[in-house]
């Protein structure tokens, strides 16, 4: 039996791309939309190629209400999974009203073209940074939200109250929010992975283009953290699998097993690794050995968080796979893919 089709928004980007594999996998049709802000259209070359299947590509902007209308009007899908928004937590900072315009009025859009249209099931792309510093670890869907510490924290919990609010109000309206921990790595083949524009902010890419010698030096931000070897403590969450967590709740949202119209799952592994750890651990695994040195803390910094994936692991059936060594080992394939290096 065919399944249904779904709507994958940042379909280019780098979760959106990695999902829309693991949809087509799983039997589902997708129509991925992008304005190709932060992407371009290798990734969707890269996700046909692995694929096999000429999956259908909209270059549309979701906070152009009347183009996003379109794609409502020309292709059958029940499901959005809603990846597209801007994510620089720094930039943010300095571009709040890009930030808030782009990430709430695109989804937003993206409610009201679904009432319109009478499409029921929605994800949304959330993150660990709705939890701020927890006070316990690890931190589960009841630890409390903190106030944001930039907009685009904040964009993420009013996307989630948004979400809240519509599915009450709107009947026939189901939503799933997920919050990420730190999503890294790249899709086994090497073909599809992370893009960052300009100097990675975040610890996975600078590493892998610091062994590429792009850059010189990693800096790891602080090593005097009230945390076992100083250096601060996340859960990296394999891409592959976090891809596999939104087919999970689309499957969820479809089969009607949803205990109430709006739900929320940590997608973590459950496991805190210190930048340090992480480190030697890509060397380990990649058999080199990396530039780094100790530098001062970067302000905003959590000092640890890490999942608590209970309430995904047995109501999605979802469970993270990947070992960290598997996942260091593709991101590193990436990177040398894209220099071209062997
Ligand atoms: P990404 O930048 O690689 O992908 C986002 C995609 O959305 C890009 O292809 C971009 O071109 C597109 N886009 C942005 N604004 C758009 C608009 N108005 N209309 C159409 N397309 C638009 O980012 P990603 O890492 O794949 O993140 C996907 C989602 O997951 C985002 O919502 C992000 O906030 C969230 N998230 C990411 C992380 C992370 O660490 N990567 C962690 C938690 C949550
Ligand atoms: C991880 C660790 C750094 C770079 C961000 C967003 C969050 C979420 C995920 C979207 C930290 C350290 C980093 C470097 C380093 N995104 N580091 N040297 O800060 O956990 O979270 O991405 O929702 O909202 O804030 O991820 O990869 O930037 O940092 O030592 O050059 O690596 O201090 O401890 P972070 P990150």
């Amino acid at each position: 039996m065919k399944k249904s089709c779904v709507l994958v928004s940042g379909g280019a980007g780098y979760i959106g791309s990695h999902t829309t594999v693991e949809l087509i996998n799983a039997g589902y049709d997708v129509v991925i939309v992008d304005n190709l802000s932060n992407s371009d259209m290798k990734a969707v070359e890269g996700v046909r190629q692995i694929t096999g299947v000429d999956i259908p590509f909209v270059k549309v902007d979701c906070c152009d209400l009347e183009g996003f209308r379109k794609v409502f009007e020309q292709y059958q899908f029940d499901s959005v999974i809603h990846f597209a928004a801007s994510k620089a937590v720094g930039e943010s900072v300095q571009k709040p009203l890009e930030y808030y315009r782009n990430n709430l009025t695109s989804f937003m859009n993206v409610i009201t073209l679904m009432r319109e249209f009478g499409r029921p099931n929605i994800v949304f792309s959330s993150s660990c940074t709705v939890y701020g510093e927890p006070e316990k670890q690890p931190v589960t869907e009841q630890t409390p939200r903190k106030p944001a510490t930039s907009p685009y924290g904040n964009t993420k919990q009013m996307c989630e109250d948004i979400l809240r609010d519509s599915v009450t109000a709107y009947a026939g309206l189901k939503g799933i929010a997920l919050r990420y921990f730190n999503p890294i790595g790249a899709h086994p083949s090497a073909l599809i992975g992370e893009l960052p524009r300009g100097v990675p902010q975040n610890l996975v890419p600078y590493i892998t283009q610091t062994a590429a010698g792009i850059r010189e030096c990693l800096s790891v931000f602080g090593d005097d953290y009230p945390t076992p070897d100083g250096s601060c403590i996340r859960d990296y969450i394999d891409v592959v699998d976090l891809a596999k967590a939104h087919v999970a709740a689309i499957r969820r949202m479809i089969e009607d097993k949803n205990k109430s119209s709006y739900e929320i799952f940590n997608i973590g592994t459950g496991r805190g690794v210190s930048v340090l750890e992480l480190v030697h651990e890509f060397e380990k695994v990649n058999q080199l050995k990396l530039n780094y040195k100790i530098a001062p803390r970067r302000e905003g910094d959590i000092i640890a968080i890490w999942a608590d994936p209970t309430l995904a692991n047995t109501e999605l059936g979802w469970k993270a796979e990947r070992t960290l060594d598997q996942t260091l080992a593709s991101a590193w394939a990436w990177e040398k893919h894209i220099r071209g290096m062997k």
